[in-house]
């Protein structure tokens, strides 16, 4: 067995080098990069993300405007990186996550991360917490989960995609299989991909070569319009690829309702029509009886806690409720939701709170008082596999990364295919992270 130096060595730990450099997000974006290096020849690489449906309350990904890149340079977060952090930085004890995200926190000085850019901070804690594992020499999912961490999470692929990610007129963003009546990941996930790829056949056949046009999250984006027609493309792909829907395969939802709130009104715009809440959750009970669905992600825009709270009193039970722009992954407005019962779940994205160790405390929070947790990509990915490991570090127990194509979704797909494989005794949670089999 590999031999812990780190005790006896802690100077191999410490940061050596801090670069930042611009790259390219799957969007075709510029991004954040940021390499950390140890005495100990340790190396982290960390990425920034980019989502399309931010939440209001996320921190601010700095970006340069003006001329170049349409605007979306990410030259200032760059700089604010090799010049501002980098020489804070060096010399620290890689191992020390929380004190080196608080001493970045503490330098930008603003709430929301708007004078080094959350993009810049996220990127650079990521590649700490990367550095300190390589210098250890030990898998990321070990360095976060110890030793035993093997609790893979249940998969939820967009593969209809719909509001802000695709060119069509769903006016739900995300339409989602889950494969829990599975006894191991990788059978999961190669139910999803058989079920993608008949999905893929169905919407040729019926729609045409262009209805095969994939989202930015690599799910199709069919010419549809009506939320059931996506859904029961959902169902008749699932038992054409020869599986049982709910009973293997079950659906999930990310509404993503604040584009479709009209807040003078007080009405959300679904399929034409202008539905109150009270309406809004009439039509979300009526699909939650037609159709085997285990999960609705922000079915109500990002400040109705209240709204959120009846819900999760008269759904709870039967569906995960999730915030996601409701929470935006930040501590004081999770503690409010957890203390109003406003959701059962919450969709946690490193980058919409800006560090590792904010995030840690997050999942700690949610799971600490009974909330599941889904650890979530963004529309705008890249490369990076961190949140693979860190699902599986923090047993999670559930992971929302996309559909099973495009290379920035399945590098976290095929990740956690390794991870299955390397650790002793991998465990697949199935629908025991939900309320209930539908
Ligand atoms: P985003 O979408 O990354 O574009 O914010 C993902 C989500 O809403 O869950
Ligand atoms: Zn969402």
């Amino acid at each position: 067995m590999h031999v812990l130096q780190h005790t006896e060595y802690g100077e191999s730990f410490l940061i050596k080098n801090v670069r930042a450099r611009w790259v390219l997000d799957s969007r075709g974006n510029p991004t954040v990069q940021v390499k950390v290096m140890t005495e100990g020849l340790g190396v982290g690489v960390g990425y920034a993300p980019s989502g399309a449906s931010t939440g209001t309350h996320e921190a601010l990904e700095l970006r340069d405007g003006g001329r170049d890149f349409q605007g979306k340079g990410v030259r200032n977060a760059v700089d604010n990186v090799n010049r501002i952090l980098a020489p804070a930085l060096i010399g620290m004890d890689s191992r020390r996550q929380y004190e080196i995200d608080m001493k970045m926190i503490e330098i930008d000085g603003t709430k929301n991360k708007a004078r080094i850019g959350g993009n810049a901070i996220v990127a650079t804690s990521i590649a700490v917490i990367k550095a300190a594992a390589s210098t250890m020499e030990v898998p990321l999912y070990q360095y976060i989960g110890g030793k035993y961490a093997s609790l893979l999470p249940v998969p939820m692929l967009n593969i209809i995609n719909g509001g802000l990610h695709a060119g069509n007129k769903l006016d739900f963003q995300e339409f989602m299989i889950v494969p829990a009546g599975f006894s191991s990941f990788s059978e999961a996930l190669k139910a999803s991909v058989e079920i993608y790829g008949e999905l893929r056949k169905i919407l040729k056949e019926r729609y045409g070569p262009q209805a095969i046009n994939v989202g930015d999250e690599g799910g199709f984006a069919p010419p549809l319009e009506k939320t059931r027609d996506a859904l029961d493309l959902l169902i008749a792909s699932i038992k054409s690829a020869g599986y049982v829907p709910g009973d293997q395969v079950a659906i999930a939802l990310d509404v993503a309702s604040s584009r479709l709130y009209n807040p003078d009104k007080k009405t959300y715009t679904v399929e034409g029509a202008e539905l109150n809440a009270d309406s809004l959750i009439e039509y979300y009970s009526r699909l939650i009886s037609d159709y085997p669905i285990v999960s609705i992600e922000d079915p109500f825009h990002e400040e109705d806690y209240e709204t959120f709270a009846r819900f999760t009193n008269e759904f709870g039970n039967r569906v995960l409720v999730v915030g996601d722009d409701l929470f935006v992954t930040n501590p004081d407005r999770l503690k409010k939701g957890i203390s109003m019962r406003a959701a059962n779940a919450i969709l946690v994205k490193v980058n919409q709170v800006g560090t590792v160790s904010e995030t840690l405390t997050v999942v700690e929070l949610a799971s600490s008082s009974g909330l599941r947790t889904i650890i979530s990509h963004r529309s705008g990915e890249t490369e990076d596999t961190f949140i693979s490991d860190f699902a599986v570090g923090v047993r999670a127990g559930l992971i929302k990364t996309g559909a099973p194509a495009r290379g920035e979704r399945t590098a976290k797909y095929n990740r956690l295919l390794e991870i299955e494989e390397e650790v002793e005794k991998p465990q697949y949670p199935g629908f025991k992270v939900f309320p209930r089999k539908p």
